[in-house]
């Protein structure tokens, strides 16, 4: 199959898995393009988080009922961030597109923006790849993610066939301890046996592309 992997990383975690991604469907002889989605914003963490802060607490108390999280995730209002040009701005041709990006409270900023500029998605079946800070929290980090790819894909006309999240056990702000504290209460584990390039992780990349290789037949 003809792939293009599209994909925005800010600090270089998400880009590593992604070549991962890259590596195992080339081994199984696809052809993969590459398009890195770069940010035209010049913000810090704290000045990206802050155009979303105002979402946190209804985020936190999401958490505690799934009806609610349901309508919550149905109205949140996207956050967008301006993209430099694209290489592949159609992406017409190909047989299947990828799109990563890491969890910023819900979908990353540009990546957001990317997948309401690229033309010729409608109809698409998706692979969605992100990484999150915390450990693989079901809710949190995992459906939160889910929903809100699958939520913007769908307005788009195209549908995600397989989705695969990994800890970076890595945070700009340095909340770390508090996530590593979290994995050990949820899992009696530590947040480095989920992150990216342990087995764990390996494993779920691998499972990642076959999925991804079978539901997009
Ligand atoms: C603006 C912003 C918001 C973030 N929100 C979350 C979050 O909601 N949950 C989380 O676990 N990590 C969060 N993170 C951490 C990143 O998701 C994590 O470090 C990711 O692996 C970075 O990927 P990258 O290196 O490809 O940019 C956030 C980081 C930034 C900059």
């Amino acid at each position: 199959m003809k792939i293009l992997i599209a994909y925005f990383s800010r600090t270089g975690f998400t880009e590593k898995l992604i070549y991962k991604v890259k590596e195992i469907l080339e081994s199984k002889g696809n052809s993969i393009s590459i398009e890195k989605i770069q940010s035209m914003s010049k913000d810090t963490c704290l000045g990206e988080i802050c155009k979303d802060v105002h979402h946190y607490p209804l985020i936190f108390l999401s958490l505690f009922s799934k009806s609610w999280r349901k309508r919550y995730i149905a109205a949140y209002t996207q956050i967008e961030e301006d993209i430099g040009p694209l290489q592949y701005s159609d992406v017409s041709d190909f047989d299947m597109i990828c799109v990563g990006g890491p969890k910023w409270a819900h979908v990353s900023y540009p990546v957001a923006r990317y997948l309401r500029e690229v033309r010729g998605l409608e109809g698409k079946r998706i692979g969605a790849v992100y990484t999150f800070g915390g450990p693989p929290l079901p809710v949190f980090e995992l459906e939160t993610m889910k929903e809100s790819m699958n939520r913007i894909v769908k307005g788009r006309g195209a549908s995600i066939v397989a989705h695969l999240g990994i800890s970076s056990a890595y945070h700009e702000l340095g909340i770390i301890p508090l996530f590593r504290i979290m994995s050990r209460i949820r899992f009696c584990k530590s947040i480095d046996y989920f992150k990216s390039g342990s087995d764990f992780s390996d494993k779920l990349t691998r499972e990642f592309c076959d999925s991804l290789l079978t539901k997009g037949t």
